[in-house]
C-alpha cells in the first residue's frame, strides 16, 4: 500500500501523467498536428485509445504500427475500399500515417468478448487446426496461437467478431483485395458456420 503511495508520488513528482501510464502500453510522442486528427476524426468512430467501443469499427489499439500504415496507405491510394476510410485517408501524408500508426499501435489492448461458448470451441479449433477436410488452413500458423499476428501479419485477438467476419467474407467475394489473395483462398474454404464460429473465438482471445 504504502510502496504503491510512494510510487505514484513519485511519479507525480516527476510530471508523469498517471492517467496516461494506466491507459498505454508504451507512450509515444504525437505531433500536435497529428493529434488534432486523432480528437477531431478517428476517435469519432475508433475511440480515442483505438478501443473502438462499437462493433462495426475495428479495434486499433495495440494492432501492429506496419499493418496499421499498409492499411492506411491502401485506403489512401485506393488498394482497399472503404467508403469512411477512402475519406478519412485521402489528404493523410506518409510522415502523418506513420505518427498515426505508432499512436494506435502503442495503445492497450481493449478487454476480450466472450460470446457463445460452444460456437467459440467450434471456432477454437479452426483457429488452432483449420479444417483438414475443406483445406482450410489452421489461421494460428500465420496469425500465432494467441491470434497477436507479427510485424507483417495483423493482430486478431480481441477484434470485434462483427468486424472479423465481415472482412472474411469481403475477403470470400474479392471485395477486400489487398491481401495478395492468401486470405481469399481461406476465407472462399470455411463455412458460413465456420466463418461465425472463429470471429466469436477471436473476439474472445486476449
Ligand atoms: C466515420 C467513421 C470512421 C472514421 C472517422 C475513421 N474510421 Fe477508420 N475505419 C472505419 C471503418 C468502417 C473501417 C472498416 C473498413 C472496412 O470495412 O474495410 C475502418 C478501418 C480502419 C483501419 C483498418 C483496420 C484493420 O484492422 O484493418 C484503420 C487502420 C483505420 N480505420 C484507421 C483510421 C484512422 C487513423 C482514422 C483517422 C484519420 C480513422 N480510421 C477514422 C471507420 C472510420
Ligand atoms: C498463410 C497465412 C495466413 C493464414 C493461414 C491466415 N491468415 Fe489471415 N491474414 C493473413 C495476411 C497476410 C493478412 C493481411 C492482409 C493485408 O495486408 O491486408 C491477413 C488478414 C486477416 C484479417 C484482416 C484483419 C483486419 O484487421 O482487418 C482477418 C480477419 C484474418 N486474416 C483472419 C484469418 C482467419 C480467421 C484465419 C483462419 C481461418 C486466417 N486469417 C488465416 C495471412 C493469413
Amino acid at each position: 500500500m504504502r510502496k504503491k503511495f510512494q510510487g505514484s508520488l513519485l511519479m507525480a513528482l516527476a510530471g508523469i501523467s498517471v492517467a496516461t501510464m494506466a491507459q498505454s502500453a508504451r507512450p509515444v510522442a504525437v505531433p500536435r498536428h497529428v493529434q488534432d486528427i486523432i480528437t477531431g476524426r478517428c476517435a469519432l468512430c475508433h475511440g480515442p485509445e483505438g478501443e473502438s467501443a462499437s462493433a462495426v469499427y475495428p479495434r486499433l489499439a495495440a494492432q501492429h504500427p506496419d499493418y496499421l500504415q499498409k492499411q492506411l496507405r491502401d485506403f489512401r491510394d485506393g488498394r482497399r475500399v472503404s467508403d469512411p476510410m477512402s475519406e478519412m485517408a485521402k489528404d493523410l501524408k506518409d510522415d502523418d500515417i506513420a505518427a498515426l500508426a505508432a499512436f494506435f499501435a502503442s495503445r492497450k489492448a481493449g478487454a476480450r468478448q466472450p460470446g457463445d461458448v460452444e460456437l467459440a470451441n467450434v471456432g477454437k479449433y479452426i483457429f488452432n487446426r483449420g479444417n483438414g477436410y475443406s483445406g482450410v488452413a489452421a489461421c494460428a500458423s500465420c496469425h500465432g496461437a494467441k491470434g497477436y499476428g507479427t510485424e507483417q501479419l495483423p493482430r486478431l485477438a480481441g477484434q470485434h467478431p462483427a468486424y472479423v467476419e465481415t472482412q472474411l467474407k469481403e475477403f470470400n467475394k474479392r471485395a477486400r483485395t489487398n491481401d495478395n489473395a492468401i486470405m481469399h483462398s481461406i476465407a472462399s474454404k470455411l463455412t458460413e458456420l465456420e466463418t461465425r464460429a472463429v470471429s466469436v473465438y477471436i473476439g474472445g482471445l486476449e
